[in-house]
This record gives C-alpha cells, structure tokens and sequence, in this order.
C-alpha cells in the first residue's frame, strides 16, 4: 500500500486522541502512584507560648485559640474560598481574609462571604505542658 500524504496526515489524526488521553492522564496515574498521601505534621506548642485568646503560628499556618472551656482549638490559616492567609482582628474578635474580604468567627465559623466554608479545624490536645497539634497538608479548598 502506497503511502499518501492524505493517507499519513489521516494516520496522524487517527492516533492524535490517544496521544491526547495519554498525556492528560499521565498527571492522574502519577499522583495516585506516586504521591505520599496527606503529608501531615506533629506540631507542639508550648502551653505557655498561648499568652492571649488566639496565638498565630507561622509554620505550618494556623491560630491556636484558647476556648472558654479550658479546650483549644487549631485552626488553619488558609481562607477556605481561595487559600490566602486570614488575619485576626482582635478588636473585632474575627479572622478576616485580606483578599476578598471573607470573615470567620472566632470558632472558625465563615459568618461573611464569598466563602462558603469555615476554616479547617486541626486535631489538637494538650499533653503535659504543651499542645500538639496534627496539622494536615494539601486540603482541598
Ligand atoms: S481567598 Fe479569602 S476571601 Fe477569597
């Protein structure tokens, strides 16, 4: 069989949506081979470091917040609408977004758009002097 031109582009245009697939797949297959899961970091604190109502800690980013009940809360940093770091207003008693404005309560309750969510809440206990908090990479936001 004589090879054409329209015959060889015709054979490329035939093999082009397996080309296609195979490369926009490749991504997929490797992250589910490949990937360590959900990265995670013990993080301890020591209790007396938590000197006011909400302590901001820079790496992994998140807010210790002493609750009424003697309990602590870890909440994560990062805006649920489009991961910016939130900021506490301690006038206010709010963590609000400086990107698009989104505001939680100091539980972590999203109380003022465009966020939909509340902010990530972390494993957290204290033992013996100090909070250990089990702070969780790559969420979904
Ligand atoms: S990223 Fe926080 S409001 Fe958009």
């Amino acid at each position: 069989m004589k090879l054409t031109r329209r015959r060889f582009f015709r054979s490329i245009i035939d093999y082009l949506p397996v080309v296609a697939v195979g490369s926009l797949s490749y991504p997929f297959f490797r992250f589910i081979l490949f990937s360590e899961g959900l990265k995670r970091e013990k993080v301890l604190i020591p209790i007396k470091r938590l000197i006011s109502i909400v302590t901001k800690i820079s790496h992994p980013p998140m807010f210790i917040v002493k609750e009424k009940n003697n309990k602590i809360l870890a909440l994560d940093s990062h805006c649920t609408h489009m991961g910016c770091i939130v900021n506490y207003d301690p006038d206010k008693n709010i963590f609000i977004c400086p990107c698009h404005g989104s505001e939680y309560n100091i539980d972590g309750v999203n109380i003022r758009g465009p966020t939909k969510r509340p902010l990530y809440k972390e494993p957290a206990k204290i033992i013996d002097d100090k909070v250990v908090v089990d702070y969780i990479y790559y969420k979904i936001l």
